[in-house]
């Protein structure tokens, strides 16, 4: 799968170790930033994501910062853009099931590494359910 990624500094050593792990698991990963520790502001990598997930440069996205919060914001002002928050499994599950998520947003600062590898391997395992969750995110976007 071809998945984009991004983070912000809070982000960068998680993001760093999750695209070895996607590397490793065959998936193609484009990187959106940021490149360092250095402190950033997270609309800057979210919103290229957002656009590269919206036009179909890549199937999915994974985003993450401190909170996860900050992220999630800027990428569902985007129309197309789906971003679920997660910090556990089911959670990630329930975001593909019943959301169709199309990006996976995690709080780099409140979970462990573990969890990320966890919850980011339960998200891309999982399909939409569509039926009666289609007509609620068609109902979704703002016209
Ligand atoms: C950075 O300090 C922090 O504000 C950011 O990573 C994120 O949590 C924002 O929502």
């Amino acid at each position: 799968m071809k998945i984009g990624i991004c983070s912000d500094h809070a982000g960068f050593d998680y993001k760093t170790d999750l695209i070895s792990h996607l590397q490793a698991n065959g998936h193609e990963i484009v990187d959106f930033g940021t490149h360092s520790t250095a402190s950033m502001d997270y609309p800057d990598v979210a919103h290229p994501l957002a656009e590269a997930v919206e036009k179909g440069d890549v199937e999915l996205g994974i985003a993450m910062c401190g909170t996860g919060n900050g992220m999630q914001m800027a990428l569902n002002k985007h129309q197309g853009i789906r971003a679920g928050l997660c910090w556990d499994v089911e959670i990630a599950q329930l975001i593909r099931q019943h959301n169709n998520a199309n990006v996976l947003v995690m709080p780099a600062r409140f979970i462990p590494f573990e969890k990320v590898i966890e919850i980011t391997d339960a998200y891309l395992a999982t399909g939409f359910e569509g039926g009666r969750h289609q007509g609620r995110i068609d109902k979704i976007p703002c016209i």
